[in-house]
């Protein structure tokens, strides 16, 4: 796509129309202040300041406590702090450590006499202060520096807002080729999404980390998308495929690299699915590779693809209990599997039983794409 064509034009005016849709909503947004100190004639003398400047919602606090408890109240819905240092009860960098901890996208200032800077300073790491200020302030530089504060948190915010928005479009992208590959393969309706549960199931025993749980629900999804290029004739032949019909489906891992080339978010992913039909004692295809040259979420998938074969229904047969196929994993260690992740399958097979009831609720209990969606706020 050039950026001539009338095609890379239009996506270039939707996304300016949609940064600007953003960054008006955010600069129409009102923003909460809080003043904390000790001192009442500081905070009148900063609020009388402030009075006039447009979209301020200005709270007050006396100590640290008091500052704490009404952030707590506000679910941390503010976007700055202006605080004394020396206080009652608490400092303020002891109480902003707390914020940082608690709200690390509010923006803090810290006001300070001259004595208390350097005990101050080996506070500031610690709750990552914007800006600290010697007393005595000038109201207006203190304006200055806090409607700079400001336009940093909007550009922080919007940056959030682009990027979940941007893991929100490639997880439903994901998603949605997921489930019109499954569509494709009447046989094995729902396929894609039961592999990618029965992964997550073993990589989740297996404690991987949450970025290697995203990457093996991706490459769950799409697993088989090298089907997309093999005819629906051969895909759906109901009766037993010729030599010729077996050896064109085992092609799937290799037109999925083939597709999944140039995209380089999923550079791992591509290996892994290339992967998924080779067997721990070299049988498989497409390299024939063996044990630990094996990617260890493709040996996974291994697993979590045939148990779904062997359990899933058919238009010519009932899906096996889920007993049987227990038994035929248990069979295959160390000859289609890697015994190490048999032993894994053993320990949480009975989560594979109860799963294997109600697929799509238990998918959604294990995606951790959709979680970390919903939580990057
Ligand atoms: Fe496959």
């Amino acid at each position: 796509m050039s950026n001539t064509d009338p095609q890379s034009k239009s996506f270039i005016n939707y996304s300016e129309k949609f940064y600007n849709l953003l960054n008006n909503s955010i600069k129409d947004m009102v923003h909460t202040v809080m003043l904390v100190d000790d001192e009442p004639d500081n905070i009148m003398l900063l609020r009388r300041a402030l009075r006039k400047t447009k979209g301020l919602n200005i709270v007050t606090a006396n100590d640290g406590e008091e500052a704490l408890q009404k952030v707590r109240e506000l679910n941390g819905h503010l976007t700055l702090i202006v605080s004394d240092q020396r206080m009652p009860k608490m400092t303020g960098t002891e109480f902003m450590k707390i914020i940082n901890n608690e709200y690390p996208n509010i923006m803090k200032i810290i006001v300070t006499g001259y004595s208390d800077v350097d005990a101050m300073i080996d506070g500031v790491n610690d709750c990552q202060l914007n800006y600290f200020l010697i007393k005595p302030v000038d109201v207006e530089d203190l304006k200055l520096i806090m409607s700079e504060c400001i336009s940093l948190f909007e550009l922080k915010l919007s940056k959030n807002i682009l990027s979940k928005d941007l893991k929100e479009l490639f997880f439903t992208t994901i998603k949605s080729i997921s489930s019109a590959l499954d569509a494709k393969d009447t046989y094995t309706h729902g396929h894609s999404h039961r592999v990618t549960l029965y992964s997550l199931i073993l990589a989740q025993e297996l404690g991987v980390d949450e970025i290697m749980m995203e990457e093996i629900e991706t490459a769950g999804l799409l697993h088989d998308i090298g089907k997309i290029g093999i005819s629906e004739g051969i895909l759906c032949k109901p009766g037993k495929l010729t030599d010729e019909e077996y050896e064109t489906i085992k092609k799937h891992p290799s037109i999925g690299k083939k597709i999944l080339i140039g995209i380089k978010k999923l550079d791992k992913v591509r290996d892994w699915i290339s992967t998924h039909h080779e067997r721990w004692d070299g049988r498989g295809y497409l390299e024939g590779l063996k044990e630990s040259e094996i990617p260890l979420p493709a040996r996974i998938l291994a697993i979590a693809d045939t148990y779904d074969a062997m359990t899933s229904n058919r238009s010519y047969r009932k899906g096996l209990p889920h007993e049987v196929a227990s038994e035929e994993i248990q069979r295959c260690s160390g000859s289609q599997f890697d015994p190490e992740l048999v032993k894994v399958f053993m320990k949480v097979e009975h989560i594979f039983k109860e799963a294997v009831k109600d697929p799509i609720e238990y998918y959604n209990k294990y995606s951790v794409l959709s979680k970390s969606i919903e939580h990057k706020e």
